[in-house]
C-alpha cells in the first residue's frame, strides 16, 4: 500500500474529504505551516500523526523547505498532498518530489492561477468556473493537470456563494485524483504529460447559462 503525507495549512476541509473516503493508501502524516491550523483536528481525531513546520521558526524559504522535507521524508511517503498548504515552495523542493507532489487549486487552471481566484472570475463575468488538481511543477499553479470539475457561475453570485460552489467539487474531486495515483492508474509521464493507465472516461458538458428548451 502506498504512504502518503498531506500538507495543510488551514481550515482542512479538503484534508476532511480525504480522510472521508477510502483512498487505497495510508495517510502517514499531516503536516501543517500553522500551529492553529484548524485541519490538524481532523487528523488528530484520526489518529493520525501531526507535524508543525512553522513559518517563523524559518528566515527565509530555503531553509523553511529544507526543515518540511526533512519532515516529510521522515514518513516516508510515496506522494505529497497540498491541500490548502499556503506556501510557494523553492524549485529545489518542488524537483525533489517531482510526479510524486500534488495541489489543489480553485480555479480552471491554467485560468486564475495565484490568489483571490473567485472574486478574478466573478469580475470576469465567466459562466464557468471551478477546480483543478495537478502535479506540482516550479511553474506556481501550472503543472499537468489531473483532473477538474466545473461549476456554473450565477449572476446572482458573491465571491462566498462561488466559493461554496467550487468547494464542494473540490472534496469530490482530490479524493479520485489520490485514490487514482495510489493505484497507479495515474501518474506522471517522462515527457511531463499526465498518464492515465486505465483509460479515461468522457465526463459530462456543462452549459452555464442552461440551453432553452425549444
Ligand atoms: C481550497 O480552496 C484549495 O483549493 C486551496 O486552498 C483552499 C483550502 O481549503 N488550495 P481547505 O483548507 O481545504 O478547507
Amino acid at each position: 500500500m502506498k504512504n502518503v503525507v498531506i500538507l495543510i495549512s488551514g481550515r482542512g476541509s479538503n484534508l476532511q474529504a480525504l480522510l472521508k473516503e477510502n483512498l487505497g493508501c495510508a495517510i502517514r502524516a499531516v503536516i501543517s505551516s500553522r500551529m492553529d491550523a484548524a485541519g490538524l483536528n481532523h487528523a488528530r481525531a484520526q489518529g493520525i500523526p501531526v507535524a508543525i513546520v512553522a513559518n517563523r521558526d524559518h528566515p527565509d524559504r530555503e531553509s523553511f523547505d529544507a526543515a518540511l522535507a526533512a519532515e516529510i521524508d521522515h514518513h516516508d511517503p510515496d506522494f505529497v498532498v497540498l491541500a490548502g498548504f499556503m506556501r510557494i515552495l523553492t524549485e529545489k523542493f518542488v524537483m525533489r518530489y517531482q510526479g510524486r507532489l500534488v495541489n489543489i487549486h480553485p480555479s480552471l487552471l491554467p485560468a486564475y492561477p495565484g490568489m483571490h481566484t473567485h472574486a478574478r472570475a466573478l469580475a470576469d463575468g465567466v459562466k464557468i468556473h471551478g477546480c483543478t488538481v495537478h502535479f506540482v511543477t516550479p511553474d506556481l499553479d501550472h503543472g499537468p493537470i489531473i483532473i477538474q470539475a466545473a461549476v456554473p457561475v450565477l449572476e446572482s453570485d458573491t465571491e462566498h456563494s462561488l466559493a461554496e460552489r467550487v468547494l464542494r467539487e473540490e472534496h469530490r474531486i482530490y479524493p479520485q485524483a489520490v485514490r487514482w495515483l495510489c493505484s497507479g492508474k495515474v501518474r506522471l509521464g517522462m515527457d511531463g504529460r499526465v498518464i492515465n493507465e486505465g483509460g479515461v472516461t468522457l465526463g459530462t458538458s456543462l452549459i452555464s447559462p442552461a440551453l432553452e428548451v425549444a
